[in-house]
C-alpha cells in the first residue's frame, strides 16, 4: 500500500461546526435525513432529483442493472443536457442573467448573458453542421481557458455528437493519441493560449500532431492572441470568420438534438496503469442529474450567487464545475485565463473582490502556492462575498486547510473538500455546508453513495485501518464505459472486488465514519493535481534516441503535493551530462506537456525488476525516500 502524506486520522482532530446562519439558509438542511431516505430508496431519491430538470420524455426506468457493471439510468428518458443547461433558461427571465463572467491575464473582460451564450451556442452548432459533424461523431477540443473552449463544448453536446477535450497543458505525443483514438472529424483550438504564466503555441502543436496521425477533415482556429499561425488551404479555418458567414438563413437557430439518456456525451481521456490513456465515456443523462444535484446541495448554488471553479475545462473538474453544473443550475460563473501570480500574487483575491465571487473552488496545490507569499496579499482584499469554499484534486493538508479557512475565508466560510474522479463525474464523498468539519477529510458519502474501505480479502476494514476505497451502488453520473474498451472497464474498476467499484484510492475512516483519503494505490500521480500515468511518461521517454529503459515515480513536494521523479537507463556509448538530461526534460515537455516534465532526472545503471520484468516503482520509491524497501522476494536483481 501507499506511505502516507497525510497524518493518521485523528479521533479528536479538531472539528469546525458551521455557523447557525450557513445552516439555516443551507439547500439542503437535514442532510443525516436525506441521507438515510436515499439509503432506503436509492432510486427514488435520484428520481426526484432527475424530476428537477426538463426532459423531452420522462425515463420509464430509473436504474437498470441487468447487463451490470454496465448499468444504465433513467433508461428510455430523452434529453440533451443543453436543453437544461441553456433552453430551459433562455425561456425564462435568465434570458437576462449573465451565465459567464470571463478574464484574460492581460485584463480583458467579455462577459455573456444566457441568451447571448446561446446564440454563440447555436452558431458553432451550425458551423460544426456545416463540416459534417451529426449525432456521435467525436469533436476534439484543444484550447486555453477561454469562452470559446466552453462554447465549443455546448454546440457539440446540442448537436449529439462527442466532445473530447485534451487539456491545452498537454503537448505533441500526448495530443496525437487522443486525437487519434477517438477518430475526431473536427479538431477546435485557438492560436495560443496563455498557461501559468507562459504563451503556448497551440495551433503550432496541433500541426505538428497532425503530421503523425491521419488528419481529421477540419481545423477550427480561434483568433486568441493575434500571433503568426499557418493555415492550410482547405483543412483549416479561422473561427471568427466561420462565425460570421451567413451558413443557413437561420445561423443563430439550431434545434438541440432529442438524445437517449445513455447516448454518450463526452469523452475524457485520463491516465491509468498503462501507457495508453483511458477514453472515459459519460452519457447525457445520468451525467446531468449527478452534476446539477452535486453542485446544486455542495456548493449550496443560489439564484444571487457568483461561482468561481479554478480548473481548467480540460480536466473533468472543468467539465463537470465549470461548464455543466453552473449553467444546469442557472448559475453566473467566473472563468479566469491565467496564473493567480500575474502580475502580483494577489490576482486572485483581486479578482474575488473586482467580481463579488461568493463560492470559490480551488486545489491544495493552488492554496500551498499562494500561501508561500503570506497573507498580506489576501489581506489588501475585501474577500467578504465569500460564503462558501471548495478543495478538489489530491488530500488538503490541515495547514493549508487552516491557512485558507482564515485568510481566504476569514473563519466563516466552510470549506468544501469533494472527493470525486474523471470517472465518477460528480462528487461522491464530500460535506455539505450543514456538514461539521475536520481539516483534511471529505468527511462523508453525498446522499445515495454507498462508499467502503475494503482490505485485500474484499472485508471492510476496522475503524482506523488503511484500506483500498470502493462503492457498493451506482450513481447516475458514473462512467458507463470505456469508449472502445468495455474490457478494460470491467477488469480496472469491477474485478477486485466484483460487483463492487474499484476507486484505485487508499483511505481511512475514524470513529465518526469520516473518510480520510490517502492516495493513489496505482501508478497514477497526481502532480499539482493534475493526473499523469507513469506509464505514458515512461513510454515517451522511450521514443527519445539515447534512451534504453526509464522509470518514473511520485515523490513529495511542499506545493505539488507529488512530483515526478524518473531514472533512466541510457543506451550505450550516450554519457550522462546535464545537457542531456535538460534535452530529456525538454523532450518530455514537448512530447506530453509542461506539466509532465520530471523534477528530477536520474541516470542509473539497472532498474528494481520483478523475474517477469515489471519495474518495482514501489522498491525504488522507498530507495529515494531512505524507507524500509518491504518484500523483496519477488526482485530480480
Ligand atoms: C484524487 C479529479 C483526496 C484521488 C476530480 C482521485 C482527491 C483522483 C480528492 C482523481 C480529494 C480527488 N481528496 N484526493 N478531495 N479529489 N482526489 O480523475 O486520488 O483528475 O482518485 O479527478 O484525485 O483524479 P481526477
Amino acid at each position: 500500500m501507499q506511505e502516507t502524506n497525510v497524518p493518521i486520522p485523528n479521533q479528536d482532530a479538531e472539528v469546525f461546526h458551521p455557523a447557525p446562519e450557513i445552516v439555516a439558509s443551507a439547500n439542503v438542511q437535514n442532510v443525516d435525513q436525506v441521507r438515510r431516505e436515499a439509503a432506503i430508496d436509492l432510486e427514488g431519491y435520484w428520481a426526484r432529483r432527475a424530476g428537477e430538470l426538463e426532459w423531452y420524455r420522462k425515463w420509464d426506468k430509473v436504474l437498470d442493472e441487468s447487463a451490470k457493471p454496465f448499468f444504465k439510468w433513467f433508461v428510455g428518458g430523452k434529453t440533451n443536457i443543453v436543453l437544461n443547461a441553456l433552453d430551459r433558461h433562455v425561456k425564462t427571465w435568465r434570458r437576462n442573467k449573465l451565465a459567464l463572467i470571463w478574464e484574460g491575464e492581460t485584463g480583458e473582460v467579455r462577459t455573456y448573458s444566457y441568451h447571448a451564450l446561446n446564440r454563440e451556442v447555436c452558431k458553432f452548432a451550425n458551423v460544426l453542421k456545416s463540416m459534417g459533424v451529426a449525432k456521435g461523431d467525436r469533436v476534439t477540443i484543444y484550447m486555453p481557458r477561454i469562452p470559446e473552449t466552453v462554447i465549443a463544448m455546448l454546440a457539440t453536446a446540442k448537436l449529439g455528437a462527442i466532445h473530447s477535450v485534451v487539456y491545452g497543458g498537454f503537448s505533441v505525443e500526448a495530443l496525437h493519441g487522443r486525437i487519434e483514438d477517438s477518430e475526431s472529424k473536427v479538431i477546435v483550438t485557438a492560436d495560443g493560449g496563455r498557461m501559468n504564466g507562459k504563451t503556448v503555441q497551440l495551433k503550432k502543436i496541433v500541426d505538428e500532431a497532425l503530421t503523425r496521425t491521419a488528419a481529421p477533415e477540419n481545423v477550427v482556429v480561434v483568433r486568441h492572441l493575434g500571433i503568426d499561425v499557418s493555415m492550410e488551404q482547405g483543412r483549416d479555418f479561422w473561427y471568427h470568420e466561420l462565425m460570421t458567414l451567413p451558413l443557413a438563413k437561420n445561423s443563430m437557430r439550431c434545434e438541440t438534438e432529442v438524445m437517449d439518456a445513455e447516448d454518450p456525451l463526452f469523452i475524457l481521456y485520463t491516465s491509468g496503469t498503462t501507457g495508453k490513456p483511458k477514453a472515459i465515456l459519460h452519457t447525457h443523462g445520468g451525467y446531468q442529474v449527478g452534476v446539477y444535484s452535486t453542485i446544486k446541495d455542495v456548493f449550496d448554488l443560489k439564484e444571487e450567487d457568483r461561482w468561481w471553479c479554478t480548473a481548467d475545462p480540460g480536466w473533468i473538474t472543468g467539465h463537470s464545475y465549470i461548464v455543466y453544473g453552473p449553467l444546469l443550475c442557472g448559475a453566473t460563473s467566473f472563468m479566469y485565463e491565467g496564473a493567480p501570480t500575474y502580475p502580483y500574487p494577489d490576482r486572485w483575491w483581486a479578482m474575488i473582490e473586482k467580481y463579488g465571487v461568493t463560492v470559490f473552488y480551488s486545489t491544495p496545490t493552488a492554496i500551498r502556492g499562494l500561501m508561500r507569499f503570506g497573507q498580506a496579499w489576501p489581506g489588501r482584499h475585501d474577500l467578504s462575498t465569500l460564503r462558501l469554499l471548495g478543495s478538489v484534486g489530491e488530500p488538503i493538508n490541515p495547514e493549508a486547510w487552516r491557512w485558507f479557512h482564515k485568510y481566504i475565508g476569514r473563519e466563516k466560510c466552510p470549506i468544501m473538500d469533494t472527493w470525486w474522479q474523471t470517472e465518477t463525474g460528480m462528487f461522491l464523498l464530500t460535506p455539505l455546508p450543514a456538514t461539521p468539519l475536520k481539516p483534511g477529510s471529505a468527511t462523508l458519502p453525498y446522499p445515495g453513495i454507498d462508499a467502503d474501505i475494503f482490505g485485500e480479502d474484499g472485508k471492510p476494514v476496522k475503524v482506523g485501518e488503511e484500506g483500498f476505497l470502493v462503492m457498493r451502488k451506482p450513481w447516475p453520473a458514473m462512467m458507463r464505459t470505456i469508449y472502445k474498451d468495455p474490457d478494460r472497464y470491467v477488469q480496472t474498476y469491477w474485478t477486485k472486488f466484483p460487483g463492487v467499484y474499484f476507486a484505485g484510492d487508499s483511505a481511512r475512516r475514524d470513529k465518526d465514519g469520516y473518510f480520510w483519503v490517502i492516495g493513489r494505490v496505482d501508478d497514477v500521480i497526481k502532480v499539482s493535481g493534475y493526473r499523469l500515468g507513469t506509464a505514458e511518461l515512461e513510454s515517451a521517454f522511450i521514443t527519445h534516441p539515447a534512451v534504453a529503459e526509464a522509470a518514473v515515480i511520485g515523490l513529495p513536494h511542499e506545493i505539488k503535493g507529488t512530483a515526478i521523479h524518473a531514472y533512466v537507463i541510457l543506451k550505450p556509448g550516450q554519457d550522462g551530462s546535464d545537457a542531456l538530461i535538460e534535452e530529456l526534460r525538454q523532450y518530455i515537455g514537448h512530447e506530453v506537456g509542461p506539466i509532465a516534465k520530471p523534477e528530477k532526472i536520474t541516470i542509473v545503471q539497472s532498474l528494481p525488476k520483478t523475474r517477469s520484468g515489471k519495474i518495482m516503482r514501489r522498491v525504488l520509491k522507498a530507495r529515494a525516500r531512505g524507507m524500509d524497501e518491504g518484500d523483496l522476494s519477488t526482485l530480480e536483481e
